[in-house]
């Protein structure tokens, strides 16, 4: 119907000569403009994405394909994707292991940063070139561009960082709530973790630091660990150790002027997760979020009767929960804004789209360690 008033209204332009003969009757240029207007915004452009048709090894399920235009909605925003992590629980949805995983086929990522490229007409609080991220749960930030509702869409200051702006929400926002939500802390305190070389752990040492906490933490024993702990203390770290200097009875006198901390927390599982039971005060919580040397936690029984030490989990998405959608969006303005201020920084290494099996590679670690893959579109 829009295509057909278009052509009627552009021929009645055309035989009256464009914009060179004497103006058209104002209303008809005005509505004009307006089929012009609503109709050229009403296709997304085509879609390069990372599309898996089946669960499986990321490297081999993974092909970069182009997804056809899409009709964008009165409530639509569509967003041209400027820059997207690969975190392991986007390789976990494609691997298959994850609780909670899209119908294939399906296009990878969960978060992103991106800019909005055209809107519906019921679309006021958005408009072209604001920069937006999707707020949980999403899937399928791999892709140039995105068409969602405009309630999925959290407009973020464009003075961000984009590649801060592209990782803020998954990472970031489990070490503000892990640690203000688990234990009562307070200046002064400390706390012990172990994966502290990832995004979460960088946060944890330092939205800790920011509130007068201490942290000690436990990194894998690997080339360059020297550096990594330089690296961390200068992130704020009050201790960093590797898992083998650890290997002793009792690591109490590592602990010096600390005190005891009564939060630990767990991403690794194995030995690195007995590393932090070990640290635990009295009465202390171990929250585990992340498996990522995939060998389960082993716990003394000594640790329970006599340390009465005590394990919980911690879940992002669960916590998410639709009530939580406007306190989530100002947690993530109130962590966007320090990164801006430099209070908040971790490592991350910028990878352009057609080099995504290269930031695939070395995210499932087929190249020893790297700091986090970001792509750039
Ligand atoms: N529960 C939740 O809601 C939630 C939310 C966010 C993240 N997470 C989890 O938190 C963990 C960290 O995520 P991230 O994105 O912050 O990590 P990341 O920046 O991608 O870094 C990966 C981390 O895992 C370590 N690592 C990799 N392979 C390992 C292995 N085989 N054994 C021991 N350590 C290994 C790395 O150590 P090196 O530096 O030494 O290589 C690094 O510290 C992941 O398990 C993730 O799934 C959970």
């Amino acid at each position: 119907m829009a295509t057909v008033r278009l052509l009627h209204l552009s021929s009645a332009f055309r035989r009256h000569g464009g914009p060179s003969s004497p103006p058209l009757p104002r209303r008809l240029f005005r509505l004009y403009n307006r089929v012009v207007r609503s109709f050229s915004t009403s296709m997304s452009p085509p879609s390069k994405a990372v599309v898996y048709d089946e669960q499986g090894a990321p490297d081999a399920v993974c092909s970069v394909r182009e997804l056809p235009a899409l009709p964008i909605k009165d409530e639509d925003v569509c967003v041209r994707m400027l820059a997207v992590p690969i975190n392991p629980s986007d390789i976990n949805r494609i691997e298959g292991v994850y609780p909670v995983r899209p119908a294939v086929p399906a296009v990878g990522g969960y978060e992103g940063v991106g800019e909005v490229h055209s809107v519906g007409s019921a679309v006021k609080e958005l408009r072209p070139g604001d920069w937006v991220i999707p707020s949980p749960p999403f899937s399928g930030t791999w892709q140039t561009f995105v068409v969602k509702e405009q309630n999925v869409w959290h407009k973020i200051d464009k003075r961000t960082p984009m590649e801060y702006a592209a990782t803020i929400t998954v990472n970031p926002l489990t070490a503000l709530r892990m640690l203000e939500d688990i234990v009562d802390l307070k200046s002064g305190d400390s706390v012990v973790q172990n994966g502290a070389t990832s995004i979460v752990g960088q946060c944890v040492i330092q939205l800790a630091r920011l509130r007068g906490i201490q942290s000690i933490n436990i990194i894998r024993d690997r080339p360059g660990s020297d550096e990594v702990k330089e690296k961390l203390k200068k992130l704020g770290a009050n201790e960093v150790f590797t898992e083998n200097q650890l290997a002793v009875k009792s690591v109490k006198h590592f602990l010096a002027d600390i005190p005891e901390p009564a939060l630990g927390f767990n991403c690794v599982g194995g030995n690195a997760a007995s590393l932090v039971l070990k640290f635990l005060k009295q009465g202390g919580t171990m929250v585990t979020y992340g498996g990522m040397s995939k060998k389960p936690i082993t716990v003394s029984t000594g640790s329970f009767i006599f340390k009465d030490l005590s394990l919980r989990g911690f879940w992002l998405q669960k916590w998410m929960g639709a009530e939580k959608a406007k306190e989530s969006r100002e947690m993530i303005d109130y962590l966007l804004s320090l990164t801006r201020s430099g209070e908040l920084k971790y490592d991350m290494e910028l990878t352009p789209f057609d080099q995504f099996p290269t930031a695939l590679d070395k995210a499932l670690g087929k190249l020893g360690s790297q700091p986090k893959q970001v792509i750039k579109f």
